[in-house]
Parts: C-alpha cells; sequence; structure tokens
C-alpha cells in the first residue's frame, strides 16, 4: 500500500523532468519545428500527417434513458510520423480539445510535435463536444437552441468522451501498453488534470499548461485568482 501510494509523485517527478528535459533540449538543438506553425489556422493547412477522423461518441455518458444513446460524430485528429508504435510501447500524446475548434489547437501547440519527436508519440487531438464539427443533434444551431440540447454540454460528458475515444484508439491500433500523457491548456488544462484525477488507469501522467485549476470561488483563500488581477490593476492604474 506505501509503495503504491508513493508512486503517483514519483511518475509525477519523472514526467515533469522527462518535459523539462524535453523543452531544454528542443531549445538547445532546434528540433526540427512544422511549417504549419506559422499557417493559417484551418485544416487545409495542416501537412498531410495530420488525419481527421470522426468516432460515433454517446450524448449521455451517465444514465440509460434511450434517448442518451443517440450519437454524434466527434472529430479527432491523429498523426503518426513520429511513433515509435505499440511494439515499443511508444507513447501516445493526448491533447484534451478546449473549447474551441480542434484544427486552431493543432497549429496553435508548438510543443506537442517537439514532445512527440523526443519521445517517438504518436499525436492525438481530440476536438471538445459542441465545438468545431463535434456538434450533437446535427448542426450548431440544434446543439445550441435550448437548454434540452445543452444539458449534455458539460465537462464531465468531455472527459467520458476523451475516455471513449482514448479506449478506442489503443483497441484499434493494438497499443494497450503503449503509456498516454493527456495534455491541455487554459481549460484544456483543467480538464487534462481532471482526466488524471477521474481515470488514473487511462492516464499515466498529465500536463496542465497554464490551467486555472483552483479558480473556482472559495477554494483558495480571497478568491485568489480575482485578487491578483485586481491588484495588478490597482498597480497599473497608479502608474499611469
Ligand atoms: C465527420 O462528421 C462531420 C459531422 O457529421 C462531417 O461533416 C465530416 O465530413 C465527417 N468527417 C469524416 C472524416 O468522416
Ligand atoms: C443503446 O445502444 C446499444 C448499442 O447500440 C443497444 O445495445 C441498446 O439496446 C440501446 N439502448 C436503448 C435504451 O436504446
Ligand atoms: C485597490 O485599491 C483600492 C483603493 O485604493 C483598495 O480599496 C483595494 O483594496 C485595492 N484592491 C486590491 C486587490 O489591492
Amino acid at each position: 500500500m506505501i509503495s503504491k501510494m508513493s508512486r503517483p509523485p514519483l511518475l509525477t517527478l519523472a514526467l515533469i523532468s522527462m518535459l523539462i528535459g524535453a523543452s531544454i533540449n528542443a531549445t538547445r538543438t532546434n528540433t526540427p519545428r512544422l511549417s504549419i506553425l506559422t499557417d493559417k489556422p484551418n485544416y487545409e493547412s495542416l501537412t498531410p500527417d495530420f488525419v481527421s477522423y470522426n468516432y460515433t461518441q454517446t450524448l449521455d455518458h451517465f444514465n440509460y434513458k434511450p434517448e442518451s444513446n443517440t450519437t454524434f460524430q466527434q472529430r479527432y485528429i491523429v498523426n503518426s510520423k513520429y511513433w515509435g508504435g505499440p511494439i515499443t510501447s511508444s507513447p501516445i500524446f493526448v491533447y484534451m480539445g478546449a473549447e474551441v475548434d480542434i484544427t486552431h489547437q493543432v497549429l496553435g501547440v508548438g510543443f506537442f510535435p517537439v514532445l512527440a519527436s523526443r519521445f517517438h508519440g504518436l499525436m492525438v487531438y481530440i476536438e471538445h463536444r459542441y465545438y468545431g464539427t463535434s456538434m450533437p443533434f446535427g448542426s450548431e444551431e440544434e446543439a445550441y437552441k435550448d437548454a434540452n440540447s445543452l444539458g449534455f454540454f458539460s465537462s464531465e460528458q468531455a472527459l467520458a468522451d476523451y475516455a471513449q475515444i482514448i479506449l478506442h484508439l489503443k483497441q484499434d491500433l493494438s497499443a494497450e501498453n503503449c503509456p498516454v500523457i493527456v495534455v491541455g491548456g487554459s481549460y484544456g488544462g483543467m480538464l487534462a488534470s481532471w482526466f488524471r484525477l477521474k481515470y488514473p488507469h487511462m492516464a499515466y501522467g498529465a500536463l496542465a499548461a497554464s490551467a486555472p485549476i483552483l479558480y473556482f470561488k472559495g477554494l483558495t483563500p480571497e478568491n485568489g485568482y480575482d485578487h491578483v488581477v485586481s491588484n495588478d490593476f490597482n498597480v497599473s492604474k497608479s502608474n499611469i
């Protein structure tokens, strides 16, 4: 039990040093960057290494009502350019899409290919439900229509979506032994850390970049974030 409990911090430390090592190394050796990073954010500008798929996703993961069984097409994008494959148990880096069309994030997350090339990782980007083409009810208009259609628009449902797609992918690629590292930024980073907490058997580690995971009223004294922002405003105001 004791050794089991001491595992997560060690893994976290290992991952952090791995990631720090990766970024230092990337800066030092100028690891090749993908040309897409400077291109316009639309799917057409992605290189052919990025392949888009749809997963038939369940609308509601949390009850057995017949209407919960409704499905929608959820988009995910895979790049296997650097992947070492299942035989070498090479890692799978999963980018947890946030509140935006996923193709924008594919283009924006420059360190993801750097990470993948260094660790022979598979790059997977999953679009968040209710964004981009991952619309329940067939269209954005229908999806955002009213409280009934918006009732399935939650972080809990999104995390369960990601779990389904990760399971599907691992099975499809015979990659059951490949460790999954989930990554996200801002709200997506919150999703990554919550995913590690809620589905620890699926994610070996999580990297949450610029993720305000404690940004909820009452979680920190004086509502820390608001305090820092107000204070910053006060200071700049007095400098004008
Ligand atoms: C995925 O589903 C969307 C929405 O239904 C559709 O517009 C798109 O063509 C599909 N893409 C693929 C690769 O099947
Ligand atoms: C939901 O879908 C599954 C798989 O397609 C099916 O086996 C099941 O009977 C469906 N349940 C309901 C309540 O429609
Ligand atoms: C900002 O300045 C006002 C007026 O000087 C003060 O009352 C307030 O406490 C300050 N807020 C912060 C967060 O420092």
